[in-house]
C-alpha cells in the first residue's frame, strides 16, 4: 500500500482527481492525509471524502523553516510514501525539499522550462506560443525546476485567452497527474532524488483507460532520457 501526503492551498481540484483515481482504478493507494496552508475549498472536499486533514498556517510559526518543518513532520506522522504539490501555493525551502528527495511531486501548469512561477497561462498568451501545456515533475530546491517525468501539450488557439487556456490545460492536467501516479503504483516509472526513469512508457499509456488515451494519447511529451 502506497501512503500519500496531498498538500494544496485552493480549490483542490487535482487532489480530487487523485483521490477519485485511486477509488475508480481500485489502486494499492490512500491518500493519508492532505494538508494545506490555508483553509479553503480543497480541504473541506478532502474531508467530505473522509481523507484525513490539516491546515497549517505559517503565520504561526516563526518563519518558513518553522513551517515547512511542521509540515514534513505532519507528513511523516502520517506515515506517507510520496509528497504530491497540487496547487500549494508556498514555496518549500531546501531542507524540506531535500527530506523529500526523490518522492516530491508537483504538477505546474506549463511546458516547463517555459514560463516557471505564477500566471503561466497569460505570459504564453503574451509569448505568443504556439503550443502550452502542464508539466509533472521531482521537486527541488530550486522554484518549477526538478527532473520532468511527463508533460502534455495543447495547441495555443487563435481566440483563447487566459481563461479559456487554463480550462484546457487543467483538462491535461487532471488526466496527466493520475496517469503519473497509476503508472508510479504499476512500477511503470521510478522516481529517486537522481531522477526519472520510465521503463515501458506507451505501454503505460497502452494500459490507460480510454478517457486517459483520448485526452493524452497525442499530447504527451515523454521526457527524452526515458524513451529507452
Ligand atoms: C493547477 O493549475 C496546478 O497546476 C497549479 O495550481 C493549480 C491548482 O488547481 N500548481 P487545483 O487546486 O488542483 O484545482
Amino acid at each position: 500500500m502506497v501512503k500519500l501526503a496531498i498538500l494544496i492551498s485552493g480549490r483542490g481540484s487535482n487532489m480530487i482527481r487523485l483521490a477519485e483515481t485511486i477509488s475508480k482504478a481500485k489502486l494499492d493507494a490512500r491518500i493519508c492525509i492532505v494538508i494545506s496552508n490555508k483553509p479553503c475549498d480543497g480541504i473541506s472536499h478532502a474531508a467530505a471524502l473522509d481523507i484525513p486533514t490539516k491546515i497549517i498556517e505559517k503565520h504561526n510559526f516563526d518563519n518558513r523553516d518553522a513551517h515547512d518543518a511542521a509540515i514534513r513532520d505532519a507528513i511523516l506522522t502520517a506515515g506517507a510514501d510520496y509528497v504530491f504539490l497540487a496547487g500549494y501555493m508556498a514555496i518549500l525551502g531546501a531542507e524540506f525539499t531535500t527530506h523529500f528527495a526523490g518522492k516530491l511531486i508537483n504538477i505546474h501548469p506549463s511546458l516547463l522550462p517555459l514560463f516557471k512561477g505564477l500566471d503561466t497561462h497569460q505570459r504564453a498568451l503574451d509569448a505568443n506560443a504556439a503550443q502550452h501545456g502542464a508539466t509533472v515533475h521531482l521537486v527541488t530546491a530550486t522554484l518549477d525546476d526538478g527532473p520532468i517525468i511527463l508533460q502534455a501539450q495543447l495547441t495555443i488557439l487563435p481566440d483563447d485567452n487566459a481563461d479559456s487556456l487554463a480550462a484546457r490545460v487543467l483538462r491535461l492536467e487532471h488526466q496527466l497527474y493520475p496517469f503519473v501516479l497509476k503508472s508510479l503504483i504499476a512500477g511503470q516509472v521510478t522516481l529517486s532524488p537522481s531522477g526519472v526513469i520510465w521503463h515501458q512508457p506507451r505501454a503505460a499509456l497502452h494500459s490507460a483507460d480510454a478517457e486517459t488515451q483520448e485526452v493524452l494519447s497525442s499530447a504527451l511529451c515523454w521526457p527524452t532520457a526515458s524513451n529507452a
